[in-house]
């Protein structure tokens, strides 16, 4: 047995949801958004989920877990915010619509510093976002989980009371492979998977409307099958995605790519 399966096995066997909610916080259920590489979409993948379910009606948070490269506070325009410090812990910052939202670049005096630290600062910094945010009454809260199914994304699954994981897939990635890490882990932790998002995963021409799939047919239907995962959603590369993102203004978004899982989250016990 590998190091890491010897690890994976010893924490499975030994769920730690040890870190303790800041008393001030009443999280009903987390959602672990995760992937299997950066750059795939899953901090885009988070924000819109998160606008979905706050504009429905719910108290919705944000916890930015990606430590070494934070992209959640630029996609809602909100990076140059400062988290404040009050004696119950520290506040969330609040996007245009109400989500609450924490992330390492609140607390950095700069947000354009790297953060360099080793894994257990970094693991240190997710368990804080847990532990010592005043978070409030919270219906939903999304994950946006490190890339990858390595060391990091582990820490929060013993840190924090997943409830659900949504697998975020690029087109040209070995998806089936992905789904099948996702899953094992998935299992091994005990949580369930939501579904599949594959995207940047067609284009659609804005004169003729032709749909052209520009890297190959996909397969992740055929890959989620395998694993029992009956929802899956496709998003398109979209320019419009890239330039709200951009502009941090993704809580203005206007399509339904996400709406058949906003639908399964909003039937989620919790
Ligand atoms: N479907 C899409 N259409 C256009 N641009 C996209 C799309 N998905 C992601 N992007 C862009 O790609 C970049 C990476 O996305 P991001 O969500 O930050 O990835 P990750 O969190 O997986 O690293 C961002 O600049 C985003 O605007
Ligand atoms: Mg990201």
């Amino acid at each position: 047995m590998s190091e890491r399966q010897e690890q994976v096995r010893q924490t499975s066997q030994k769920p730690d949801f040890s870190v303790v909610p800041n008393a001030m916080s009443n999280v009903k259920r987390v959602i672990g958004v995760m992937s299997g590489k950066g750059g795939v979409g899953k901090s885009l993948v988070t924000a819109m989920l998160a606008t979905l379910m706050n504009r429905r009606g719910y108290r919705t948070a944000v916890l930015d877990a990606d430590i070494t490269g934070p992209s959640i506070p630029k996609i809602f325009g909100v990076e140059q915010n400062k988290a404040e410090a009050i004696e119950q812990g520290i506040v969330p910052v609040r996007t245009k619509s109400g989500i609450a939202v924490m992330s390492i670049n609140f607390l950095l005096e700069n947000p354009t510093d790297p953060v360099v630290w080793r894994g257990p600062l970094i693991a240190g910094a997710i368990r804080q976002f847990w532990s010592d945010v005043v978070w409030g009454n919270v219906n939903y809260m999304f994950v946006d989980l490190p890339p990858g199914t390595g060391d990091a994304p582990l820490t929060i699954f013993q840190s924090l009371p997943v409830n659900g994981i949504v697998i975020v897939t690029s087109p040209q990635a070995l998806v089936s492979m992905i789904v099948s890490k996702a899953v094992k882990m998935a299992q091994m932790m005990n949580v369930p998977i939501i579904g599949v998002v594959e995207n940047m995963s067609y284009f659609t021409c804005p004169d003729c409307g032709k749909q052209t799939n520009i890297f190959g047919e996909s397969h992740i239907q055929d890959a989620a099958a395998k694993y029992g995962i009956d929802l899956v959603s496709r998003l398109p590369l979209d320019p419009r995605i890239s330039a709200l993102t951009d502009q941090g203004l993704i809580e203005e978004f206007d399509e339904d790519w996400l709406t058949v899982f906003a639908d399964r989250l909003e039937v989620m016990e919790g």
